[in-house]
């Protein structure tokens, strides 16, 4: 096991160092074009000569690379701890408490599905990204909280005030500070982590009909919805980001799962599955794919299906080999965190979905993929895995990588979600930097 884990983290290493070296090498480019004019020729010779060193180290055998990687990346920084993001900034606007710590009075705030706009703000108070000068800031954190307006009919979160909110952070963001008309906006960071993230609606035809606020077009929304084909949610520079789940609770289940590791359930799912689905303007929760399930394969002795909520649901996914994760409302859903994290293998029944992280969480060697018109034939699909590739999904699914880059901590770690959203963030700079000139 140990050794297990070392290889991971140097198999890990190498492909930071890897990007690191690809960083650094654009910014060389750019330290090169300031150099050219004040001392041309000596300098565009030294600089030509570091440009090729840096690229034969990218292009050469990794295992070569570590070493002479680090010699080098040593001499550019040494004191972040945030690996190939250490020349990230990012510049935290201070609003007042009514857009985002007055929530907190509620403590479900900090820890329901749509945590992650709380998660994310708290993560980059205390990272090193964070700078305070936002003359030398890549990007602009707007930290307003949309989520955290509980129902007190239902207890789910009310979020009809969101455009108001967010709209009147912008007009005090832009006439505070002159970073924002600077750009339109175009560098500055929101977090929309419902249903159908940047349009603000639970429900897709509202959410479609309202589109996303004008004010927003321009910036970056991270936001948990996603999926491949076009959509009117999702037009607008985006980075898909997992639906919140708390990792001292999943560490908790961890902890207390059979020792022996064994999973007594063959394929579970818990949750809202309704018999006779409303039909809400045209529109039936979870398209029915939950309802067939349930009808089909309520009684079927390999299915746990449990319609109610239970506080221990996360201890059932522990003990359960398949973990069934069908679109509700919206195609994403916690139970792809919660599986990924406590090793059941994802039934993904979305289709279209796109998945947070894909750089970093390899979801087509982890999870089984079913198609909505499928869903009849789901004890057939995972027969046949089960007899196969299960071995494999389950092995692939167990590396720890996966599981962390799916969880927000609230200091960031390398590798974490809040960390992989920061890489996206990263990767995005070339088109930021030549829209805030
Ligand atoms: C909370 O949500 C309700 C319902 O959408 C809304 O009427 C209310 O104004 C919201 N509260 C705040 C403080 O925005
Ligand atoms: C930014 O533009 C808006 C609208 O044009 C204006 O009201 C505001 O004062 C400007 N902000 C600054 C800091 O100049
Ligand atoms: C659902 O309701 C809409 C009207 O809101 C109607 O046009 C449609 O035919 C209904 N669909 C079904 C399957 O009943
Ligand atoms: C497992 O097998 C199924 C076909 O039964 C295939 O679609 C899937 O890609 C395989 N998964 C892995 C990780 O090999």
């Amino acid at each position: 096991m140990l050794e297990l884990k070392s290889s991971l983290k140097s198999k890990e290493f190498n492909v930071k160092m890897k990007l690191m070296n690809k960083h650094n090498t654009t910014r060389i480019q750019q330290d090169k074009t300031c150099c050219f004019f004040t001392y041309y020729k000596w300098f565009l010779w030294l600089c030509l000569s570091l440009y090729f060193f840096t690229s034969y180290l990218i292009t050469n055998d990794p295992q070569d690379t570590i070493s002479k990687s680090n010699v080098v990346s040593h001499s550019f920084s040494t004191q972040n701890n945030l690996g190939l993001l250490k020349n990230l900034k990012v510049f935290i606007y201070e609003l007042p408490s009514k857009y985002n710590k007055d929530w907190l009075l509620n403590e479900r705030c900090k820890t329901h599905l749509f945590a992650s706009e709380v998660a994310i703000h708290t993560a980059l108070l205390k990272s090193n990204v964070r700078t305070f000068d936002p003359s030398e800031a890549d990007f602009f954190f707007v930290p307003v909280y949309v989520s955290c307006n509980f129902s007190t009919v239902n207890g789910f979160p009310a979020i009809g005030h969101a455009r108001a909110l967010i709209t009147s952070a912008v007009e005090l963001v832009s006439t505070e500070y002159p970073f924002w008309n600077r750009s339109r906006g175009s560098n500055h960071v929101f977090v929309a982590s419902h249903d159908f993230g940047a349009c603000f609606h639970t429900l897709e035809d509202n959410a479609v009909k309202d589109g996303i606020p004008r004010i927003l077009k321009n910036s970056i929304v991270l936001q948990t919805f996603g999926v491949e084909y076009k959509h009117p949610c999702q037009e607008v520079q985006n980075v898909v980001i997992p639906p919140y789940v708390s990792p001292e609770k999943i560490w908790r289940t961890l902890e207390k799962a059979p020792v022996n590791g064994r999973r007594d359930i063959w394929a579970f799912f818990r949750g809202k599955m309704e018999v006779h689905p409303k039909n809400v303007s045209g529109r039936f929760y979870s398209k029915r794919v939950r309802t067939e399930i349930w009808r089909k394969f309520n009684g079927d002795r390999r299915f746990y299906l449990q319609r109610h909520r239970f506080t221990g649901y996360q201890m059932e996914i522990a003990r359960s080999v398949f973990c069934l994760c069908p679109l509700g409302w919206a195609p994403w859903s916690p139970r792809l965190v919660e599986s990924v994290a406590l090793g059941c293998v994802p039934v993904i029944i979305a289709d279209g979905i796109r998945l947070p992280f894909s750089s970093a969480v390899k979801w087509a060697e982890i999870s089984v993929t079913v198609a909505e018109k499928d869903v009849g034939k789901l004890d057939k699909i995972l027969e046949r895995v089960a007899a196969t590739n299960l071995t494999l999904i389950q092995r692939n699914l167990w590396d720890p990588k996966t599981r962390r880059a799916l969880l927000f901590n609230s200091e960031i770690q390398e590798g974490d979600a809040t960390w992989q959203v920061l890489l996206s963030l990263s990767q995005k700079l070339g088109r930021s930097m030549v829209s805030a000139e």
